[in-house]
């Protein structure tokens, strides 16, 4: 049997795409996993402004951050998201739900209202973990709450969205999101790092991606005028 191509959407990350066969599979659902100040938005948002670049559009929604705080954040690398939210190809925006069934209800409202016709786009969530903490979930519910997150995360895929669900993760944990099974149910884990070496490396992890052959390795990353650089590609290609 021939074997199957698998359609990709490139990171956006210089140096990550070679190491996952050319980008994340296209409709997958990504976890972006790391302590607090590991690039887990940085890298969220690079992944949205490459795909503006190309024509794509995207959605990016904000439980932590205002989304007027990520914008002039992310102004510092020079991608102005407001141009492309005028021009109706972009939205970050903030919310505060009440449960699962209520963020997915406005996740599938804001991305059909940028684009009801669904073609190919991207889109962020920022963070499932912090949503569900305060959702007070009894020990004896966390079966109901997983297969509502399975849902949510199921769902986006009949958007026709390639995602990326950003989970952070409390230092001293195990477990990769504060739910404890969020790795389970998504196509691919990356874990980000910052090593407590003598001078503090920022460190990257493909820990898991569905079909895709990569490696188990720590790749160090730093970040530049231009965002996240996988360092082990010669700088002079991508500056
Ligand atoms: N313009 C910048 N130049 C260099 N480093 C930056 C810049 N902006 C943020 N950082 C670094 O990235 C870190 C936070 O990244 P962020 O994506 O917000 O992390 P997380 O979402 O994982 O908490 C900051 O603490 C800082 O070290
Ligand atoms: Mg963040």
């Amino acid at each position: 049997m021939e074997k199957e191509k698998v359609e990709r959407v490139n990171s956006g990350i210089p140096g990550l795409d070679e190491l996952i066969e050319g980008g994340f599979v296209k409709n997958s659902v990504n976890l972006i996993a790391g302590a607090s100040g590991t690039c887990k938005t940085m890298f969220g948002c690079q992944f949205l402004w490459n795909g503006l670049q190309k024509g794509e559009k995207g959605v990016y929604v904000t439980l932590e951050q205002s989304a007027e705080d990520i914008m002039k954040d992310m102004l510092t690398f020079g991608w102005d998201f407001s141009s492309y939210i005028k021009k109706g190809r972009c939205k970050i925006c903030e919310v505060t739900p009440g449960d699962v069934d209520e963020l997915k209800t406005f996740i599938f409202s804001e991305v059909k209202r940028l684009d009801a016709e669904l073609v190919i786009h991207r889109f962020v969530l920022d963070s499932l973990s912090l949503a569900a903490m305060g959702w007070k979930e009894k020990p004896e519910e966390i079966f109901k709450l997983r297969t509502k997150v399975f849902g949510l995360l199921k769902s986006l895929k009949t958007l026709n969205l390639t995602s990326l669900v950003i989970a952070e993760i409390p230092s001293g944990e195990q477990s990769l999101g504060r739910l404890g099974f969020e790795e389970f149910i998504v196509d691919s884990v990356i874990l980000l790092k910052v090593l407590p070496v003598d001078i503090p490396m920022r460190t990257l992890q493909i820990v898991k991606m569905r079909r895709t052959k990569h490696n188990m390795q720590v790749h160090p990353f730093e970040v530049t005028s231009k965002g996240i650089f996988i360092t082990k590609m010669k700088k002079k290609e991508y500056l």
